[in-house]
């Protein structure tokens, strides 16, 4: 019997939701979330398209009782709000570290054994928020940013060199935001390094353009995304479920590695039952290693706002 939980019925919630039942690999879904009979109806709606996409997951939704969370294998805190035009991912800070660490709490006490798996912004703050309200294991608690950075920068590179997305492995560290890092020198095409295919130019575009992903989509939708943060969670679920030891980036509680103490960052790890697994270090060259830290700093500034 394996059970999800996901806090949160809002678009990011219900895109997850409906992956992770149409990949139909957990026995139940919870939905949780405070708006009266949101998560209720979301949870029907999904559960009435089960015959029609085939699955057999039982999906649930309840309206703001977290006791409800019992039994869960993961739990994903999708709870807060999202940013609207002209908004930094910082700018929630306030009210969503509130709402992370009330949520936590009641994580930590109904689903004590689970693995938490944030997606709240501002993500890599908000990961530290959780670990610190509920209490676990840093192993235990992580954030989805990279799947996500990493599926759009292989979207962009696809378009340009019009080529299938699944041929394309690449990586992104740091923090979820414009100061993130993509890895041109780990991003390969069907084994090829991208700089045998892709102009120096073209592959600044699309760093450029994955740094500035979220805020792409703001500008058309007047708020942010939900179908690719959707599927990534779906993606970092499946790996613990079914613990299948997956390589990818995630924001993953750093303490000592890459030169950071005390803080979440994006970084590649292997995922597995345990959540994560292990962190895994590179060498980075002397301008990644520029780029890394001005995330990393980028990211401290905000904790800091939550810590004082
Ligand atoms: C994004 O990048 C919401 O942070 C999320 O779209």
């Amino acid at each position: 019997m394996s059970k999800v939980s996901i806090i949160g019925a809002g678009e990011v919630g219900a895109s997850c939701a409906t992956c992770l039942a149409e990949r139909d690999f957990v026995n139940e879904i919870t939905i949780i979330d405070i708006k009266q009979g949101l998560a209720e109806g979301k949870a029907l709606d999904l559960r009435q398209s089960a015959a029609l996409k085939r699955f057999d997951t039982i999906v649930k939704g309840v309206t703001g009782d977290y006791s409800a969370l019992a039994e869960s294998d993961v739990v994903v805190i999708t709870s807060g709000i999202t940013r609207k035009p002209g908004m930094e991912r910082s700018d929630l800070i306030s009210t969503n570290a509130a709402i992370v660490k009330d949520v936590s709490q009641q994580v930590a006490r109904y689903a004590p054994d689970c693995v938490i798996i944030v997606v709240s912004n501002p993500l890599d703050v908000l990961c530290y928020c959780a670990l610190k309200s509920s209490g676990f294991p840093a192993n235990r608690v992580m954030g989805m940013s990279g799947l996500l950075d990493v599926a759009r920068y292989k979207s962009f590179i696809a378009e340009a060199l019009n080529v299938s997305t699944k041929d394309i492995q690449a990586l992104i560290l740091g923090g979820h935001g414009k100061t993130m890092v993509p890895m041109p020198r780990y991003t390969t095409i069907g084994g090829i390094p991208i700089r045998n295919l892709l102009s120096e130019d073209k592959v600044q575009e699309a760093i450029h353009r994955t740094q500035l992903g979220g805020e792409e989509i703001i500008g058309h939708l007047g708020r942010s995304g939900w179908y690719a943060a959707g599927a990534a969670v779906c993606e970092m679920v499946e790996a613990v479920i079914c613990d299948q030891r997956r390589v990818f980036p995630a924001c993953a509680y750093l303490n000592g590695e890459y030169g950071c103490k005390d803080i979440y960052l994006g970084v590649p790890v292997v995922i597995g039952k345990n959540g994560i697994e292990r962190v895994i270090e590179l060498e980075l060259d002397p301008d990644d290693k520029e780029r890394f830290e001005l995330s990393h700093q980028t990211v401290r500034a905000s904790l800091s706002l939550i810590r004082s």
